[in-house]
């Protein structure tokens, strides 16, 4: 009876034994199989079941958080068009207006880095004559017999009076307001410079010219009085538009070549035109004019006319297209 249950009892034993060593296999198995399916990494193995280390962050997001002060970033947006790439307005090449002569190609190619000057006045813009154009002048310049006008002579806006060109016996204007202003401006500033200038002869009437003119005459002849005096009614002075010329306190130099050489008379001979005026007799020009070079013998003419003539030296008589 013992025997048969010391047998029964190792058979169980045995039994339990085998179906233990079948379960831990197959357990194993499914563990060896489950870490295979893990990419053999057990930590990953662990992890699905809750006993694993937690998952590392990723390696940037380690950086960021190691390096205390966050560092300047990228915008997000995209960055604006550098400001260098935008042309500056300045840069821009400013067009000028071309010059008038350009407009007439088939004559002539407009010349570059020539200064413009004011075009000649289109002929249909020419104000009326109101004087006969004269004929025959005689070895002084004047038209012997000519009668004197009933008007002054006005060609494009600027009154004219020359040897060919008089004004009427009766016309006294005085002395131009405008041209004065004009001077006393010039004064002004050639004061800062310590020059000191005045005007000793202005407007003439027509009888005083008269006088004058009779006592050339009388003095050097009249072939001579009239290279540097003009007869009566022919004298710019009659306008109220010329100003003779001179430094205060030096007389001496009044109505004298020698102004020309001073430098007062430097300094309005080199600036005049800025204030409106123009040398009316410039050195060699008297056949042009019909008188000698006076240094001192200013005529307005206004700014803008005063610079052209100036810059183009020239008389008043091209300017106006008279010779
Ligand atoms: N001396 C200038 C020409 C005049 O008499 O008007
Ligand atoms: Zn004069």
């Amino acid at each position: 009876m013992n025997r048969k249950r010391k047998y029964n009892s190792r058979k169980k034993s045995n039994k339990a034994l085998t179906i233990t060593l079948l379960l831990t296999s197959l357990i194993m198995t499914a563990i060896v199989f489950w870490i295979a399916m893990n990419d053999w990494d057990v930590n990953r193995t662990l992890r699905q079941v809750g006993i694993g280390e937690t998952q590392a962050p990723p390696m940037e997001e380690q950086e960021t958080e190691d390096a205390g002060e966050p560092e300047e970033t990228e915008p997000e947006t995209e960055p604006e068009t550098p400001e260098e790439e935008i042309p500056p307005v300045e840069e821009k090449p400013i067009e000028e207006e071309p010059p008038a002569e350009v407009k007439e190609p088939e004559t002539k190619e407009p010349e570059k880095n020539v200064t413009p000057v004011k075009p000649a006045p289109k002929k249909e813009e020419k104000p009326k004559v109101t004087a006969k154009p004269p004929t025959s002048p005689n070895k002084s310049g004047y038209i012997e017999g000519q009668q004197l006008p009933d008007k002054p002579t006005v060609i494009n806006g600027i009154l004219i009076a020359n040897k060919k060109y008089p004004l009427p016996r009766t016309y006294a204007p005085g002395e131009s307001t405008e041209a004065r202003a004009a001077f006393d401006e010039m004064a002004a500033e050639a004061k800062l410079s310590g020059i000191n200038l005045t005007a000793f002869s202005t407007y003439r009437s027509y009888d005083y010219q008269v006088t004058l003119y009779e006592r050339y005459v009388n003095k050097d002849g009249v072939e001579a009085a009239d290279r540097y005096s003009a007869r009566p009614g022919y004298s710019e002075h009659q306008t109220g538009l010329a100003f003779d010329i001179g430094e205060v306190n030096y007389e001496k130099y009044w109505a004298s070549f020698k102004f020309g050489e001073t430098e007062a008379g430097k300094w309005v001979a080199a600036n005049a035109y800025r204030y409106g005026f123009i040398l009316r007799y410039p050195v060699g020009k008297e056949d042009i004019t019909g008188y000698r070079h006076e240094s001192w013998h200013f005529r307005y003419v206004g700014k803008e006319i005063a610079e052209e003539i100036f810059k183009r030296n020239i008389t008043l008589e091209e300017y106006l297209g008279l010779k």
